[in-house]
């Protein structure tokens, strides 16, 4: 068990859509950021509840703190956590937001190579397994973002990426090619936690579960 273990609820958190997605969901649970992750600097931030605080990671990182039980809950997206493999934790709630879908793109009207095709992603997991599972041979190169860039410069024949509007994709001349998986953010939990302070979790969970509904019933 991890030495920073404390008996307050800590919840790790990615800046930008993943936070400002969650924290609507998480006030119907009665509880709200003091600090805002854009203009501090802080990484982890206080509540409005003295039991509760917020870390702000990177959104890859969030699935590891939560596995550690360096945060009891996270909030993080289905590809991360396709991605990452799930040890350590629970998938417990479809938050229903940051939703878009796990994608191949290419050019339109260039021909796929006959040999090993070389796709460019940070999702190196999924796409070996996609490809293994069609029994296709392929090269995967690692890239950290801009997967854009590599069918322009050559760097790879595909990429596999997050599709929302599509308009990434457009602006730099290429398209959607094969629908992966669809993805939404999850709360996840540490297996641990959910033991020691199952409760707390459960009350707290539920709460951001009926803003989760009552959000999709107003849709
Ligand atoms: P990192 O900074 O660690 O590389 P990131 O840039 O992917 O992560 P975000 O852009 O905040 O982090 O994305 C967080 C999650 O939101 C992704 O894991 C994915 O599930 C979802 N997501 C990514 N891009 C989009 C998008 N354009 N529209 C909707 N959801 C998205
Ligand atoms: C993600 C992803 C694509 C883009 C897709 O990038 O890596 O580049 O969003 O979204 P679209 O289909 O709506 O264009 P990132 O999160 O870095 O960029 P964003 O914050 O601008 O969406």
């Amino acid at each position: 068990m991890n030495e920073q273990r404390t008996d307050g609820i800590t919840i790790a958190l990615s800046k930008g859509r993943i936070f400002e997605e969650t924290m609507p969901l998480l006030k119907a649970a009665g509880i709200e950021a003091i600090d805002d992750p854009e203009t501090s600097r802080k990484l982890i931030l206080d509540t409005n509840r003295d039991d509760v605080k917020l870390v702000i990671i990177r959104a890859t990182d969030v699935p590891t703190y939560v596995q550690y039980g360096a945060a009891d809950l996270g909030v993080t997206g289905k590809d991360v956590l396709m991605e990452h493999g799930g040890d350590g934790l629970y998938e417990l709630l479809d938050l229903n937001i940051a939703r878009c879908k796990l994608m191949t793109a290419g050019f339109a009207d260039k021909p796929l190579p006959e040999g090993q095709l070389k796709v460019a992603t940070k999702f190196v997991n999924c796409t070996r397994r996609y490809f293994a599972e069609q029994g296709k041979q392929i090269e995967v190169i690692k890239l950290y973002g801009s997967m854009e860039l590599a069918p322009i410069v050559g760097l790879a024949d595909i990429i596999v990426d997050v599709v929302q509007t599509g308009s990434t994709l457009k602006a730099n001349g290429l398209v959607p090619l094969e629908h992966m998986a669809d993805i939404s953010s999850r709360m996840i939990v540490n297996k641990a936690s959910m033991k020691m302070k199952h409760e707390r979790l459960t009350v707290l969970l539920d709460q951001v579960n009926e803003a989760v509904e009552a959000r999709r019933n107003s849709e």
